[in-house]
């Protein structure tokens, strides 16, 4: 079979868009060509172009009239206009996560902790529907990427549980740090809010993937998130947090810890821990607990490799593990951080949707479910952890 070529754009040149073209530099399935870059960041994206010897484009439009698909790699913000815009010139979209949200009523003193968080929900949901709306209305097809989806050990969880028919009675997993290093991260109104949403949302996303699986693997029906119930904190705004300098610190009004309780149409259940306040790597990992298999899928840290040094500056040019304090001692040193983590895998499916139409595992609704069960639990949140409805009718 002759592989088509896919031709691509990047909007954004910052971090993601950086792990994006690695991943697209291993896509086998089919031809790529990297048309260019379009950022509102124009020295970044000039540089981000020039060392990958690609164009930067000033104007979105003119991107999309020399591509079939665009990469969002742009802070939460942006992923609705750039998203739709895509979508209404009838182009593949992948999307970052999370697929959009609520960022503030515009006010300069907006603050997340007096923000109304049904007003919050109601603004996420309707931006969520416009999008959707948008998919729905062209050709265009919107890709969630969502890597936990891909990473290696939830596709082997997949295909546990379409091969045996479990019931899933128990998921629980977390994503964790010791802090973003991006300056907006700070603040919710340019990232959709805190820890919640921003970490939280790739363990959750995973649970109600998983979720999905089982029923579409029984009766071809899609089991659901039904209620959340949630509490978040700021420890690290805590007057009483005792800093020794190890966990950033100087959020301005985000959480940065959280843990939501999910209950399925089924009943079952979920809990998802998500959090900026854990030393010693990035800490990714969900358990499934079935009626018939037990599975611990560790994403980061693993051990496919262990590694002791005894001297640090030894190991100074030396990749270890994502937000590791230290390199010195053992360490669980990745091979391959991002094929663990489901980069590669997660856009070859994707440009395999693109080029020969196959399905796609994350999808707008997914995204959308992962939308609804993040705001209904900031609602739950504000009422101190009262069990609250997850609307999942929002989109056409
Ligand atoms: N899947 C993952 O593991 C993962 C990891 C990190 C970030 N992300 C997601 O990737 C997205 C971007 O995060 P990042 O860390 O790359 O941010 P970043 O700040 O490093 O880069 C963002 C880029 O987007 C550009 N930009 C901003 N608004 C734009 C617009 N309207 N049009 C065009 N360009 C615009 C900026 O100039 C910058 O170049 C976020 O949604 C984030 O949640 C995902």
């Amino acid at each position: 079979m002759t592989k088509k070529t896919v031709r691509t754009g990047i909007v954004g040149s910052g971090f993601s868009a950086t792990f994006h073209y690695e991943a697209l530099r291993k896509v086998h399935g089919t031809n790529v060509e990297v048309v260019g870059v379009h950022s509102l960041d124009r020295d970044g994206g000039n540089a981000y172009a020039q060392k990958r010897d690609i164009r930067f484009f000033d104007r979105l439009d003119d991107l999309l009239d020399e591509v079939d698909v665009i990469h969002v790699c742009t802070p939460p913000m942006a992923h609705e206009p750039v998203s739709i815009a895509g979508l209404r010139r009838d182009k593949f979209v992948i999307c970052e996560k999370p697929l959009t949200g609520y960022f503030g009523d515009g006010s300069e003193d907006f603050h997340w902790e007096r923000a109304d968080m049904t007003v919050a929900r109601e603004a996420a949901l309707a931006a969520v529907r416009r999008i959707l709306d948008a998919e729905q209305a062209g050709k265009g097809q919107l890709l969630y990427a969502e890597n936990w989806v891909y990473a290696p050990s939830i596709q082997k969880e997949r295909e546990i549980l379409e091969k045996t028919g479990a019931q899933i009675l128990w998921i629980h997993g977390e994503e964790a740090h010791s802090g973003s290093h991006s300056v907006d991260y700070a603040y919710a109104a340019r990232c959709g809010g805190g820890v919640l949403i921003g970490k939280g949302c790739h363990p959750l996303t995973a649970a109600l993937y998983l979720k999905r699986v089982e029923g579409r693997a029984r009766d071809g029906n899609p089991i659901r998130p039904r209620t959340v119930s949630a509490r978040t904190h700021a420890l690290t705004r805590l007057p009483g947090f005792r800093d020794e300098g190890h966990i950033r610190r100087d959020y301005y009004d985000i959480e940065d810890f959280s843990a939501i309780h999910v209950e399925f149409d089924d009943g079952t259940i979920a809990d998802v821990f998500a959090s900026d306040i854990v030393l010693g790597g990035i800490h990714n990992w969900l358990e499934v607990s079935a009626n018939n298999h037990r599975a611990i899928c560790n994403i980061n840290p693993n051990t496919a490799m262990q590694t002791y040094n005894p001297v640090e500056k030894n190991f100074a040019d030396v990749y270890v593990l994502e937000k590791i304090g230290t390199k010195q001692g053992w360490a669980c040193t990745s091979p391959d951080e991002d094929w663990f983590t489901g980069y590669p895998q997660e856009i070859e499916a994707f440009y395999r949707t693109i080029a020969y139409g196959e399905p796609v595992e994350s999808d707008s609704r997914l995204a959308a479910d992962a939308v609804s069960t993040i705001y209904s639990a900031y609602v739950s949140a504000q009422h101190d952890g009262t069990a609250t409805p997850v609307e999942q009718e929002v989109g056409p």
